[in-house]
């Protein structure tokens, strides 16, 4: 009988703990102690083996017992019942929390916003256009007809099934596609991938991202050009920044020059960034050349503008100190995870 009533503490004690959740967790229960073959009867069994002076009272305590083997049966599927598991009722709210990882901002879409937003501040509106692109937006409309040497300045991917088509060698293709649309004045900042068939190393890659960026209106002259650009790299790189304008070739515009900024490592006395010159080329400009705005049904006696493109890559190579271009593209999350909490 002692040896009984022990058992019995123990089954209680396991019947307590029983936390096998949903419809199926309570049939086990149900079998395991309530089913024909289950604890409660075969303890009922037991009830010869007591002797008889002693019945009422074990009787008593193997009713108990069962009253609260049902109590806990009918928990079980009612909380099944509810589509609670027993489980969620069991949680434990002190134990720590899953960790959940920050993510951060990729430092290319990082410096490609901060260009964007001073245009933006200047009135300038964000287009874009196109990765994969046909002969006349990427080429013939900017001024580059068929064999015209200037095409070989950007080795170029062509869809293999259908050279007509080809990946955007710069972001200019959006120039023309916005400037066919016929709204006019137009003032845009464009951003996006682009691609060459180029080696791939530290300084160089197959795809980068550029900004181009676009005004066209009555009177825009090279002076609106300057002082543009000149109001950009002073927000961008601070106010004792210098920049020079260097003459240059681009079948887009004419005139076309290159614009330089003094070096902000070595504030222009020369360094390996700046290969000791003092100064880094940031990005081709001009005004757009009258056969460009023709192909796009604008009047070049009414109209001019201004046209201008950037990297994206090398700005955010100095800003962040990183010396491998190749880091930007193989998502390696040892380097990404670098750039939280930066803006
Ligand atoms: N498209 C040129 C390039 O990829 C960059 C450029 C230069 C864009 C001068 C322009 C511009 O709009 O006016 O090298």
């Amino acid at each position: 009988m002692e040896q009984l009533l022990q058992q019995l503490e123990t089954h209680r004690k396991d019947i307590e703990a029983y936390h096998t959740p949903g419809a199926e967790g309570a049939e086990q229960f149900r079998i395991t102690y309530l089913g024909t073959k289950g604890l409660v009867k075969s303890l009922m069994g037991e009830m010869k083996n007591v002797p008889s002076e002693r019945k009422k009272e074990f009787g008593q305590i193997l009713n108990d017992f069962k009253q609260f083997t049902e109590a806990k049966y009918n928990s079980l599927k009612e909380a099944a019942e509810n589509g609670q598991t027993a489980a969620a009722v069991d949680i434990d709210l002190t134990l720590p929390g899953d960790i959940i990882p920050v993510g951060s901002r990729h430092p290319i879409s990082m410096m490609r916003n901060r260009i964007v937003s001073i245009f933006q501040r200047l009135g300038f509106s964000v287009a874009e256009g196109p990765e994969i692109e046909d002969d006349w937006h990427n080429f013939t409309a900017l001024n580059l007809p068929e064999h015209h040497p200037a095409r070989d300045m950007q080795d170029t991917f062509y869809i293999s099934t259908d050279p007509a088509w080809l990946l955007r060698t710069h972001t200019s293709n959006i120039q023309i596609r916005e400037m066919e649309k016929g709204r006019l004045p137009l003032r845009i900042i464009c951003p996006g991938r682009v691609y060459r068939n180029e080696t791939i190393s530290a300084r160089s890659h197959c795809f980068f991202h550029q900004v181009e960026g676009l005004y066209i209106d009555e009177n825009v002259s090279f002076a609106d050009l300057k002082q543009t650009l000149y109001f950009f790299v002073q927000e961008m790189y601070g106010n004792d920044v210098k920049v020079r304008f260097r003459p240059s070739y681009f079948p887009f515009t004419e005139p076309s020059a290159e614009m330089d900024i003094s070096c902000q490592l070595c504030k222009g006395v020369g360094c390996n960034v700046c290969k000791y010159t003092g100064w880094l080329e940031i990005l081709g400009c001009g005004m757009v050349h009258p056969k460009v705005l023709e192909h796009c049904n604008i009047d070049p006696e009414k109209y001019t503008g201004f046209a201008f493109g950037m990297g994206v890559e090398r700005p955010a190579l100095l800003k962040y100190g990183i010396n491998d271009i190749r880091l930007f593209s193989e998502n390696d999350v040892r380097f990404l995870k670098q750039f939280r909490g930066v803006v």
